[in-house]
């Protein structure tokens, strides 16, 4: 894994932490992995921060979910006031949940109309396949070569960034996402042909494709805006439908655009969505036209406990309401335009930065080696580096060189600066000795 603690280090480490590696390890098995070589433990969040037991303060430059920031007193409120009210679930009558649709229905283009509610964004992803198949009769889906939508059976087959173990099995082809190249929506586009071409060959029919509309495991692809338009409706034309999954890319982080499709100019026919819904409670939920949606329906019912909770739709009402009162999307862009321009200043001094790409305070940095070639080594060098000096941040994309920057949105300029100066900082020791030996505290 990309950033991952080594656990074969688990009980070497001395420090106060090392008892709870070893114990982790024991109860909750071996499947999960730690953020850094020196792991994290926060005990309490505020705003963009996290604190440690100590009291030690990091910035964190990384966490979506916490979208209007940790612990808002808004979102704790609601939460607080609903649990204290209300909470049961959507087989009985309510207005809230249908107040809420309303409202996040009408931040996107009119043709979706409908919005079903879930606790994941697996879950989501699992019910548009679900829908999907039900609408276009077709089994087939695309997605792009390192892609990430999920936990589910049916959804980790769509992953192939969880490595080649998860095998996606016959009905998955994989698509090249549009990197550097002369024209990158004409190649994106020929690859989808490709990968229609190759299930028809099977005797498969598509059913959709499905796509992080900022294409953060593959590495943080935003741009150009319009580069996805040509491949998808190249699906259209084979009879799938285009899936937007906005778990990383929705609710105004992108910027310019409540949804990362919109910087796309596409209308897809369904939206997954999560994460940062409920700001760290679990709401998420996909949005449909509603002629993808009745073919499904007559197939199945539809019931989800905890999706569409009284509790789930009053945090995420909340979510809304701070969103759009702190004005959070204007700042992602300014302060997301202006970081990236920093950062994009900085690869004339320090030859590890390479491209730079983002929209709003989405941000991935390539890291080079003296050859301008990827480099996992030096990304992982700056991203310990960083996290020594109280600045969080992670890397993604296939060859782990890419450094992820994905902060709450009420970052503003002096903590862009100040993750900027940790990254100087980290840069003039040096990425390739024993670098985090001089880090501060
Ligand atoms: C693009 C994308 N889709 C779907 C998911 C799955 O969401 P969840 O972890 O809430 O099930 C993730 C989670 O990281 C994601 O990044």
């Amino acid at each position: 894994m990309v950033n991952g603690f080594d656990m074969a280090r688990a009980g070497t480490l001395g420090t106060a932490d090392d008892a709870l590696l070893v114990r982790r390890q024991r109860v909750l098995g071996p499947a999960y992995r730690l953020f850094y070589e020196e792991p994290l433990h926060p005990v309490r969040g505020e705003g963009v921060f996290l604190f440690d037991a100590s009291g030690r303060r990091y910035l964190d430059a990384y966490n979506n979910v916490p979208v209007v920031g940790h612990a808002h007193p808004r979102i704790v409120a609601a939460m607080a006031r609903q649990a204290a009210t209300l909470n049961t679930h959507t087989r009985y009558l309510d207005e809230a949940i249908l107040a809420y649709a309303e409202r996040l229905l009408a931040t996107m283009p009119a043709p979706l109309s409908q919005l079903m509610l879930t606790c994941t964004g697996s879950e989501a992803n699992d019910l548009a396949v679900r829908i999907a198949k039900a609408a276009t009769g077709g089994s087939g889906f695309l997605v792009t070569a390192n892609a990430y939508h999920g936990v589910t059976e049916a959804v980790a087959a769509l992953s192939p960034s969880l490595g080649p173990a998860v095998a996606p099995g016959p009905h998955v082809e994989t698509i090249t996402p549009p990197l550097a190249s002369p024209d990158p929506a004409e190649a994106f586009a020929r690859s989808v042909e490709a990968a229609l071409a190759a299930l028809v060959a099977r005797g498969i029919r598509p059913a959709a494709v499905i796509i992080d509309t900022i294409l953060s495991s593959d590495g943080v692809l935003a741009d150009p805006p319009g580069i996805l338009a040509p491949g998808l409706e190249a699906v259209r034309r084979a009879g799938g439908l285009v899936i937007a999954d906005e778990v990383q890319a929705g609710f105004g982080r992108t910027g310019t655009a409540f949804w990362g499709f919109a910087r796309h100019g596409i209308v897809p026919d369904l939206v997954t969505m999560g994460k940062p819904m409920g700001n760290g409670y679990p709401v998420a939920g996909v949005a449909a036209r509603p002629d993808c949606l009745a073919p499904f329906a007559e197939l199945s019912r539809y019931f989800n406990t905890f999706g569409g909770s009284n509790l789930a739709i009053a945090v995420a009402d909340a979510v809304l309401d701070v969103i759009e009162d702190e004005a959070l999307m204007a700042n992602a862009q300014a302060v997301g335009t202006a970081l990236r321009g920093a950062l994009e200043a900085r690869r004339s001094e320090h030859p590890a930065i390479g491209a730079v790409r983002g929209s709003g305070l989405f941000i991935g940095v390539d890291v080079v080696d003296a050859d301008g070639a990827p480099s996992a080594a030096r990304a992982t060098r700056i991203v310990n580096g960083l996290r020594q000096r109280g600045v969080l941040i992670s890397a993604s994309g296939p060859l782990g060189h890419v450094l992820k920057i994905r902060p709450p949105l009420p970052f503003s300029f002096a903590h862009a600066d100040q993750l900027l100066d940790a990254l100087d900082d980290v840069l003039a020791g040096g990425l390739d000795g024993n670098g985090s030996s001089n880090a501060g505290t």
